[in-house]
């Protein structure tokens, strides 16, 4: 049998080879795994000021432009194509009755089912259903709402590990999109490494005084799923935590912060005060955008502990991923070792970015 280019057994293993996260052929073929997950769409709340938004973060992430639209039977995911001649039907989030292509017209109800043409009365079988709108799945957890282009899960195994380890907190909060919480920021890095970095909390002392000073490293859990990676960062003493209830199998933890990572890209940060979204998207080999949207529950709970001040942490992990990119290229590096003890989130991100 092949040796698997990440050994199994973490004591053994090496990491990536650099040209994982340098070269440009297996960057463009690591981008179309993007297109076989489950994505993150908007919030229900963000559909209350609009009933169209075009999802242009999924667009970049997997070059499929999608539109998210609400009706009275609920929430579609439809294709942003318009059956013509392949213009974009919607550029800005919008609100009407009506979807129209701004290039020659073509209407489309909210569900996506072709209702209008100009100068289309002599064209033979026309309309069909090939002049619809394609559909795309949706799912919905918590008020979020998730599709894919071709989701190779099932919503409900997908979201899973997440749904019945949060069911208390889901069932409780409420949330708010705070917009002075959104950011975008552009890297110089690889999407890989900024993944790599999230996925361990063995840097915190040494990147991160602050948020160190509000956890507990000798408590920081890492647990791995199929599809994902959950952190648990537990409250030093006299920080915030959540209140957890007897039915949770973390009742009686003091957790800061629940850090979910799920393949490829989406991370989902639970704090006390609330949900911080982050949303990886590779722009390039060495060029990455990562999306920041804040859903406040508790808003008395804001600018406290581990979730407190997000944009510091943010840039002193820009500082390493940045450098680690810039090493990376180096002739003098090509892979390394990984602790067992406090990289096993990496090694199973590897492992799976590295399966067929
Ligand atoms: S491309 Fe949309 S109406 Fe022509
Ligand atoms: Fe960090």
């Amino acid at each position: 049998m092949e040796e698997a280019l990440i050994d199994a057994d973490i004591r053994k293993a090496r990491t990536l080879p650099s040209s994982w996260y340098s070269d440009d052929s297996i960057f463009q073929t690591l981008i179309s795994r993007f297109s076989s997950e489950w994505h993150f769409a908007v919030h229900h709340s963000d559909l209350d000021e609009f009933n169209t938004i075009p999802l242009t973060h999924i667009e970049e992430q997997t070059k499929e432009p999608m539109l998210l639209t609400k009706t009275e039977n609920g929430l579609n995911c439809l294709s942003n194509v318009c059956t013509h001649r392949g213009m974009l039907v919607a550029s800005e989030p919008c609100n009407g009755k009506v979807l129209q292509c701004p290039y020659h017209g073509r209407t489309f109800d909210l569900d996506g089912i072709f209702k209008n043409m100009p100068a289309f009365e002599d064209v033979v079988n026309f309309p069909s259903v090939e002049d619809n709108l394609k559909q795309f799945p949706t799912g919905e957890w918590a008020g979020m709402v998730f599709t894919g282009v071709e989701p190779s899960k099932t919503f409900d195994d997908w979201i899973r590990p997440i749904s019945e380890r949060m069911s208390w907190w889901a069932d409780r909060k409420q949330m708010e999109r705070d917009k002075s919480r959104d950011r975008d920021w552009i890297i110089n890095t690889n999407w890989a490494l900024y993944v790599d970095n999230y996925l361990e909390g063995f840097h915190i002392p040494f990147v991160h005084s602050d948020l160190n000073a509000v956890l507990d490293y000798g408590d920081y859990t890492t647990e791995l799923f199929e599809g994902g990676v959950l952190q648990i960062g537990i409250a030093s003493e006299g920080e915030p935590f959540f209140e957890i209830p007897e039915s949770s199998p973390d009742y009686g933890k003091k957790i800061a912060a629940y850090y979910w990572w799920l393949f490829p890209g989406l991370m989902l940060n639970i704090y006390p005060w609330g949900v911080s979204v982050n949303i990886v998207v590779p722009e390039a080999v060495d060029k990455t955008r990562v999306i920041y949207q804040g859903y406040v529950t508790d808003p008395e709970m804001l600018g406290q502990g581990a979730g407190g001040d997000l944009d510091k942490v943010e840039i002193e992990d820009q500082f390493v991923v940045e450098g680690c990119l810039r090493g990376i290229r180096s002739s003098a590096y090509d892979r390394g070792r990984y602790s067992p003890e406090m990289e096993r989130g990496v090694h199973h991100f590897h492992r799976m970015l590295t399966r067929e």
